[in-house]
Protein backbone atom coordinates (compact mmCIF):
# COMPACT_ATOMS: atom_id res chain seq x y z
CA UNK A 1 0.00 0.00 0.00
CA UNK A 2 2.90 2.17 0.95
CA UNK A 3 4.54 1.62 -2.07
CA UNK A 4 2.11 2.03 -4.49
CA UNK A 5 0.67 5.54 -2.65
CA UNK A 6 4.28 6.20 -2.70
CA UNK A 7 4.32 5.57 -6.79
CA UNK A 8 0.87 7.17 -6.94
CA UNK A 9 2.40 10.31 -5.39
CA UNK A 10 5.35 10.28 -7.65
CA UNK A 11 3.18 9.98 -11.04
CA UNK A 12 1.39 12.79 -9.98
CA UNK A 13 4.27 15.03 -9.66
CA UNK A 14 5.73 13.55 -13.00
CA UNK A 15 2.31 14.36 -14.01
CA UNK A 16 2.19 17.81 -12.80
CA UNK A 17 6.04 19.25 -13.87
CA UNK A 18 5.07 17.88 -17.02
CA UNK A 19 2.31 19.55 -17.23
CA UNK A 20 4.01 22.69 -15.89
CA UNK A 21 6.55 22.71 -18.86
CA UNK A 22 4.22 23.04 -22.23
CA UNK A 23 2.81 26.18 -19.98
CA UNK A 24 5.90 27.97 -19.13
CA UNK A 25 7.51 26.60 -22.66
CA UNK A 26 4.49 29.23 -24.26
CA UNK A 27 5.37 31.97 -22.08
CA UNK A 28 3.67 34.35 -19.81
CA UNK A 29 1.95 37.58 -20.01
CA UNK A 30 0.66 39.91 -16.99
CA UNK A 31 -2.11 42.56 -18.60
CA UNK A 32 -3.23 45.76 -16.87
CA UNK A 33 -7.20 45.68 -18.10
CA UNK A 34 -9.24 48.91 -18.00
CA UNK A 35 -12.25 47.98 -19.55
CA UNK A 36 -14.97 46.20 -17.70
CA UNK A 37 -14.24 42.69 -16.49
CA UNK A 38 -16.49 41.04 -19.14
CA UNK A 39 -14.86 42.01 -21.74
CA UNK A 40 -11.46 41.66 -19.96
CA UNK A 41 -11.81 38.20 -19.15
CA UNK A 42 -12.87 37.58 -22.49
CA UNK A 43 -9.72 38.99 -24.37
CA UNK A 44 -7.58 36.55 -21.47
CA UNK A 45 -9.67 33.54 -22.47
CA UNK A 46 -9.46 33.84 -25.89
CA UNK A 47 -5.85 34.93 -26.16
CA UNK A 48 -4.61 31.90 -23.88
CA UNK A 49 -7.18 29.17 -26.01
CA UNK A 50 -5.12 30.64 -28.90
CA UNK A 51 -1.63 31.31 -28.09
CA UNK A 52 -1.12 28.46 -24.96
CA UNK A 53 0.51 31.56 -23.62
CA UNK A 54 -0.80 31.87 -19.59
CA UNK A 55 -1.83 35.17 -18.54
CA UNK A 56 -2.36 36.88 -14.96
CA UNK A 57 -4.50 39.78 -15.44
CA UNK A 58 -5.45 42.39 -13.21
CA UNK A 59 -8.64 44.90 -13.85
CA UNK A 60 -7.81 48.40 -12.81
CA UNK A 61 -8.83 51.80 -13.67
CA UNK A 62 -6.91 54.02 -16.13
CA UNK A 63 -5.73 56.38 -13.64
CA UNK A 64 -4.73 53.84 -11.02
CA UNK A 65 -3.24 51.96 -13.77
CA UNK A 66 -1.35 54.98 -14.83
CA UNK A 67 -0.34 55.24 -11.19
CA UNK A 68 0.67 51.80 -10.77
CA UNK A 69 3.28 52.14 -14.51
CA UNK A 70 4.92 55.08 -12.78
CA UNK A 71 5.02 53.60 -9.71
CA UNK A 72 6.82 50.10 -10.71
CA UNK A 73 8.83 52.26 -13.10
CA UNK A 74 11.99 51.06 -12.30
CA UNK A 75 10.78 47.13 -11.83
CA UNK A 76 7.89 46.34 -14.51
CA UNK A 77 5.57 44.15 -13.46
CA UNK A 78 3.31 44.60 -15.92
CA UNK A 79 3.62 43.62 -19.95
CA UNK A 80 0.82 45.26 -22.02
CA UNK A 81 -1.73 47.98 -20.57
CA UNK A 82 -5.10 47.20 -22.49
CA UNK A 83 -7.86 49.55 -22.56
CA UNK A 84 -8.96 52.72 -20.58
CA UNK A 85 -9.19 55.85 -21.56
CA UNK A 86 -6.47 57.66 -24.01
CA UNK A 87 -5.33 60.14 -21.85
CA UNK A 88 -3.62 58.45 -19.17
CA UNK A 89 -1.59 56.06 -22.23
CA UNK A 90 -0.63 59.89 -23.59
CA UNK A 91 0.50 60.76 -20.04
CA UNK A 92 2.22 57.18 -19.75
CA UNK A 93 3.71 57.43 -23.20
CA UNK A 94 4.98 61.38 -22.61
CA UNK A 95 6.49 59.85 -19.37
CA UNK A 96 8.40 56.84 -21.25
CA UNK A 97 6.80 54.47 -19.22
CA UNK A 98 5.57 52.65 -22.29
CA UNK A 99 7.81 51.61 -25.34
CA UNK A 100 7.47 52.32 -28.97
CA UNK A 101 5.61 49.88 -31.03
CA UNK A 102 4.16 49.69 -34.69
CA UNK A 103 1.82 47.02 -35.04
CA UNK A 104 1.27 45.34 -38.49
CA UNK A 105 -2.68 46.27 -37.88
CA UNK A 106 -1.92 50.41 -38.15
CA UNK A 107 -3.14 51.04 -41.60
CA UNK A 108 -6.11 48.66 -40.41
CA UNK A 109 -7.20 51.05 -38.26
CA UNK A 110 -9.82 54.34 -38.34
CA UNK A 111 -7.92 57.13 -38.24
CA UNK A 112 -8.60 58.54 -34.99
CA UNK A 113 -6.85 55.33 -33.82
CA UNK A 114 -3.91 55.84 -35.85
CA UNK A 115 -3.65 59.12 -34.66
CA UNK A 116 -3.65 58.24 -31.14
CA UNK A 117 -0.44 56.23 -32.07
CA UNK A 118 1.17 59.12 -33.95
CA UNK A 119 0.72 61.90 -31.21
CA UNK A 120 2.36 59.32 -28.63
CA UNK A 121 5.26 58.44 -30.99
CA UNK A 122 3.83 54.90 -31.30
CA UNK A 123 4.02 54.16 -27.29
CA UNK A 124 0.23 53.39 -27.58
CA UNK A 125 -2.57 53.12 -30.26
CA UNK A 126 -6.34 53.44 -30.21
CA UNK A 127 -8.67 50.18 -29.78
CA UNK A 128 -11.87 51.97 -29.55
CA UNK A 129 -13.89 54.74 -29.16
CA UNK A 130 -16.66 55.99 -26.96
CA UNK A 131 -18.70 59.22 -26.26
CA UNK A 132 -19.41 60.37 -22.95
CA UNK A 133 -22.35 61.53 -21.76
CA UNK A 134 -24.87 60.57 -18.87
CA UNK A 135 -27.66 57.73 -17.74
CA UNK A 136 -31.23 57.76 -16.03
CA UNK A 137 -33.11 54.93 -14.17
CA UNK A 138 -36.63 56.41 -15.45
CA UNK A 139 -38.54 54.44 -13.47
CA UNK A 140 -36.63 56.22 -9.88
CA UNK A 141 -36.90 59.84 -11.55
CA UNK A 142 -40.87 58.54 -12.25
CA UNK A 143 -41.08 57.78 -8.77
CA UNK A 144 -39.78 60.94 -7.70
CA UNK A 145 -41.33 63.38 -9.47
CA UNK A 146 -38.20 64.47 -11.50
CA UNK A 147 -37.79 65.36 -15.01
CA UNK A 148 -35.66 63.56 -17.13
CA UNK A 149 -32.68 65.98 -17.55
CA UNK A 150 -31.16 66.33 -21.34
CA UNK A 151 -27.95 69.21 -20.55
CA UNK A 152 -24.90 68.79 -18.65
CA UNK A 153 -26.49 71.89 -16.98
CA UNK A 154 -29.61 70.48 -15.99
CA UNK A 155 -27.31 67.76 -13.26
CA UNK A 156 -26.43 71.14 -11.43
CA UNK A 157 -30.40 71.91 -10.66
CA UNK A 158 -30.92 71.40 -6.86
CA UNK A 159 -33.47 69.36 -7.53
CA UNK A 160 -31.23 67.15 -8.20
CA UNK A 161 -29.33 67.06 -4.87
CA UNK A 162 -28.11 63.56 -4.07
CA UNK A 163 -29.34 61.86 -7.22
CA UNK A 164 -25.81 62.16 -9.46
CA UNK A 165 -23.36 59.81 -9.51
CA UNK A 166 -19.64 60.11 -11.36
CA UNK A 167 -16.16 58.43 -10.05
CA UNK A 168 -13.29 60.28 -9.17
CA UNK A 169 -10.80 61.48 -11.33
CA UNK A 170 -8.17 61.01 -9.99
CA UNK A 171 -9.05 56.92 -10.24
CA UNK A 172 -10.52 57.42 -13.19
CA UNK A 173 -10.19 57.90 -16.65
CA UNK A 174 -14.00 58.54 -17.91
CA UNK A 175 -14.69 60.81 -14.92
CA UNK A 176 -10.97 62.54 -16.00
CA UNK A 177 -12.55 62.97 -19.40
CA UNK A 178 -15.26 64.30 -18.05
CA UNK A 179 -13.19 67.00 -16.33
CA UNK A 180 -11.56 67.47 -19.36
CA UNK A 181 -14.98 68.04 -21.26
CA UNK A 182 -16.10 70.59 -19.15
CA UNK A 183 -12.81 72.57 -19.38
CA UNK A 184 -13.09 72.70 -23.09
CA UNK A 185 -16.86 73.40 -23.11
CA UNK A 186 -17.30 75.92 -20.61
CA UNK A 187 -13.40 77.32 -20.16
CA UNK A 188 -11.56 76.18 -16.95
CA UNK A 189 -12.90 78.73 -14.58
CA UNK A 190 -16.65 78.58 -15.63
CA UNK A 191 -16.04 74.80 -15.55
CA UNK A 192 -14.73 74.76 -11.86
CA UNK A 193 -17.89 77.01 -10.81
CA UNK A 194 -20.07 74.02 -12.99
CA UNK A 195 -18.62 71.32 -10.82
CA UNK A 196 -18.89 72.97 -7.34
CA UNK A 197 -22.75 72.98 -8.19
CA UNK A 198 -22.39 69.70 -9.57
CA UNK A 199 -20.47 68.89 -6.48
CA UNK A 200 -23.96 69.52 -4.38
CA UNK A 201 -26.06 66.81 -6.23
CA UNK A 202 -23.27 63.88 -5.98
CA UNK A 203 -23.88 61.39 -3.51
CA UNK A 204 -21.04 59.56 -4.50
CA UNK A 205 -17.50 59.80 -5.99
CA UNK A 206 -17.14 55.91 -7.20
CA UNK A 207 -13.67 54.50 -8.36
CA UNK A 208 -14.28 53.01 -11.70
CA UNK A 209 -16.05 54.85 -14.58
CA UNK A 210 -18.74 52.57 -15.34
CA UNK A 211 -19.77 51.71 -11.26
CA UNK A 212 -22.81 55.37 -11.50
CA UNK A 213 -24.89 53.55 -14.41
CA UNK A 214 -24.57 50.11 -12.75
CA UNK A 215 -25.67 51.68 -9.40
CA UNK A 216 -28.37 53.67 -11.76
CA UNK A 217 -29.38 50.16 -13.29
CA UNK A 218 -30.11 48.68 -9.42
CA UNK A 219 -31.95 51.77 -8.38
CA UNK A 220 -28.61 53.04 -6.10
CA UNK A 221 -29.03 56.44 -7.64
CA UNK A 222 -31.03 58.43 -10.22
CA UNK A 223 -28.88 59.52 -12.31
CA UNK A 224 -24.92 58.47 -13.56
CA UNK A 225 -22.28 60.35 -15.16
CA UNK A 226 -20.32 58.17 -17.64
CA UNK A 227 -19.62 56.24 -21.78
CA UNK A 228 -22.89 55.92 -23.36
CA UNK A 229 -21.57 52.92 -24.58
CA UNK A 230 -21.44 51.79 -20.88
CA UNK A 231 -25.69 53.11 -20.23
CA UNK A 232 -26.04 51.00 -23.33
CA UNK A 233 -24.78 47.86 -22.29
CA UNK A 234 -27.04 48.52 -19.04
CA UNK A 235 -30.04 48.98 -21.45
CA UNK A 236 -29.31 45.60 -23.40
CA UNK A 237 -29.49 44.07 -20.06
CA UNK A 238 -32.76 45.07 -19.70
CA UNK A 239 -32.81 47.41 -16.82
CA UNK A 240 -34.69 51.10 -16.96
CA UNK A 241 -31.95 53.12 -18.08
CA UNK A 242 -32.18 55.36 -20.45
CA UNK A 243 -28.54 57.18 -22.47
CA UNK A 244 -28.60 61.25 -22.44
CA UNK A 245 -26.26 62.43 -25.42
CA UNK A 246 -25.98 65.80 -23.63
CA UNK A 247 -27.31 69.06 -24.91
CA UNK A 248 -24.10 71.44 -24.74
CA UNK A 249 -21.60 68.43 -26.57
CA UNK A 250 -19.68 66.25 -25.46
CA UNK A 251 -16.02 64.62 -25.63
CA UNK A 252 -15.11 61.14 -26.16
CA UNK A 253 -12.30 58.43 -25.86
CA UNK A 254 -9.96 56.83 -27.66
CA UNK A 255 -9.22 53.86 -25.85
CA UNK A 256 -5.76 52.85 -25.74
CA UNK A 257 -3.30 49.98 -25.49
CA UNK A 258 0.48 50.36 -24.44
CA UNK A 259 2.93 48.02 -23.56
CA UNK A 260 5.34 48.69 -20.57
CA UNK A 261 9.02 49.68 -21.13
CA UNK A 262 11.12 47.07 -19.59
CA UNK A 263 8.16 44.81 -20.24
CA UNK A 264 9.91 41.16 -18.55
CA UNK A 265 7.50 39.12 -21.54
CA UNK A 266 8.28 41.76 -24.65
CA UNK A 267 7.19 39.05 -27.19
CA UNK A 268 3.98 37.96 -25.76
CA UNK A 269 3.34 41.37 -24.98
CA UNK A 270 3.83 42.20 -29.41
CA UNK A 271 1.35 38.82 -29.62
CA UNK A 272 -1.19 40.24 -27.76
CA UNK A 273 -0.78 43.35 -28.94
CA UNK A 274 -1.48 42.12 -32.64
CA UNK A 275 -4.30 39.82 -31.46
CA UNK A 276 -5.79 42.64 -29.89
CA UNK A 277 -6.48 44.47 -33.24
CA UNK A 278 -7.42 41.74 -35.38
CA UNK A 279 -10.74 42.38 -36.50
CA UNK A 280 -12.19 39.04 -35.87
CA UNK A 281 -10.85 39.92 -32.17
CA UNK A 282 -12.33 43.02 -31.77
CA UNK A 283 -15.99 41.87 -33.25
CA UNK A 284 -15.85 39.76 -29.97
CA UNK A 285 -16.53 43.14 -27.99
CA UNK A 286 -20.40 42.39 -28.76
CA UNK A 287 -20.18 39.34 -26.87
CA UNK A 288 -18.96 40.60 -23.49
CA UNK A 289 -21.45 43.55 -23.92
CA UNK A 290 -18.99 46.05 -24.89
CA UNK A 291 -20.56 48.47 -26.96
CA UNK A 292 -17.73 50.79 -28.09
CA UNK A 293 -16.42 51.26 -32.10
CA UNK A 294 -13.75 49.04 -32.64
CA UNK A 295 -11.07 51.07 -33.55
CA UNK A 296 -10.32 48.29 -37.00
CA UNK A 297 -11.73 49.36 -40.07
CA UNK A 298 -13.03 45.94 -40.95
CA UNK A 299 -14.48 45.06 -36.82
CA UNK A 300 -17.72 44.80 -36.83
CA UNK A 301 -19.07 47.47 -34.21
CA UNK A 302 -22.04 46.16 -32.08
CA UNK A 303 -25.35 46.49 -32.45
CA UNK A 304 -26.48 49.40 -30.02
CA UNK A 305 -22.75 51.49 -30.44
CA UNK A 306 -24.03 54.87 -30.27
CA UNK A 307 -23.56 56.55 -34.20
CA UNK A 308 -20.76 59.48 -33.16
CA UNK A 309 -22.54 60.29 -36.84
CA UNK A 310 -25.55 61.97 -34.82
CA UNK A 311 -23.64 63.21 -31.58
CA UNK A 312 -22.65 66.51 -31.10
CA UNK A 313 -18.79 65.92 -30.28
CA UNK A 314 -16.41 69.10 -29.16
CA UNK A 315 -12.68 69.09 -31.17
CA UNK A 316 -11.20 66.88 -28.39
CA UNK A 317 -7.85 68.11 -27.69
CA UNK A 318 -5.97 65.18 -26.86
CA UNK A 319 -2.63 66.46 -26.81
CA UNK A 320 -3.16 69.31 -24.60
CA UNK A 321 -5.54 66.79 -22.60
CA UNK A 322 -3.47 64.06 -22.33
CA UNK A 323 -0.09 66.06 -21.29
CA UNK A 324 0.95 64.56 -17.66
CA UNK A 325 1.27 68.29 -17.04
CA UNK A 326 -2.65 69.28 -17.67
CA UNK A 327 -3.58 66.14 -15.71
CA UNK A 328 -1.58 67.16 -12.88
CA UNK A 329 -2.88 71.01 -12.74
CA UNK A 330 -6.73 69.56 -13.57
CA UNK A 331 -6.47 67.05 -10.97
CA UNK A 332 -4.80 69.52 -8.11
CA UNK A 333 -7.24 71.94 -8.73
CA UNK A 334 -10.35 69.35 -8.28
CA UNK A 335 -8.86 67.74 -4.97
CA UNK A 336 -8.57 71.25 -3.69
CA UNK A 337 -11.34 73.33 -5.18
CA UNK A 338 -14.41 70.40 -5.51
CA UNK A 339 -13.43 66.87 -3.28
CA UNK A 340 -13.05 68.50 0.34
CA UNK A 341 -16.94 70.69 -0.55
CA UNK A 342 -19.29 70.48 1.62
CA UNK A 343 -22.79 69.19 0.37
C1 LIG B 1 -15.43 51.47 -18.99
C2 LIG B 1 -15.69 51.81 -20.44
C3 LIG B 1 -14.41 51.98 -21.20
C4 LIG B 1 -13.49 52.94 -20.50
C5 LIG B 1 -13.27 52.48 -19.08
C6 LIG B 1 -12.44 53.43 -18.27
O1 LIG B 1 -14.94 50.18 -18.88
O2 LIG B 1 -16.48 50.85 -21.05
O3 LIG B 1 -14.73 52.43 -22.48
O4 LIG B 1 -12.29 53.06 -21.21
O5 LIG B 1 -14.53 52.39 -18.44
O6 LIG B 1 -12.47 52.99 -16.96
P1 LIG B 1 -12.25 53.93 -15.72
O7 LIG B 1 -12.64 53.11 -14.56
O8 LIG B 1 -10.81 54.30 -15.77
O9 LIG B 1 -13.13 55.14 -15.87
Amino acid sequence: MKKSSYLLGLTLATVATLGATPALAKGKLNVLCSTDTDWCSLMETRFEAETGVKVSLIRKSSGESYAQLRAERKNPKIDIWWGGTGDPHLQAAAEKLTQVYKPKALPELNDWAQNQAKVSGYRTVGIYAGALGFGYNADLLKAKGLPAPQCWKDLTKPIYKGEVQVANPNSSGTSYTALATFVQIMGEDQAFEFLSNLHKNINQYTKSGSAPIKAAANGETAIGITFIHDIVKQVKKGYPVKAVAPCEGTGYEVGSMSIVKGARHLKEAKMWAEFALRPDIQTLAAEAKAYQVPSNKSATTPDGAPDFSTLKLIDYNFAKYGSAETRQHLLQRWDAEIKSLPR
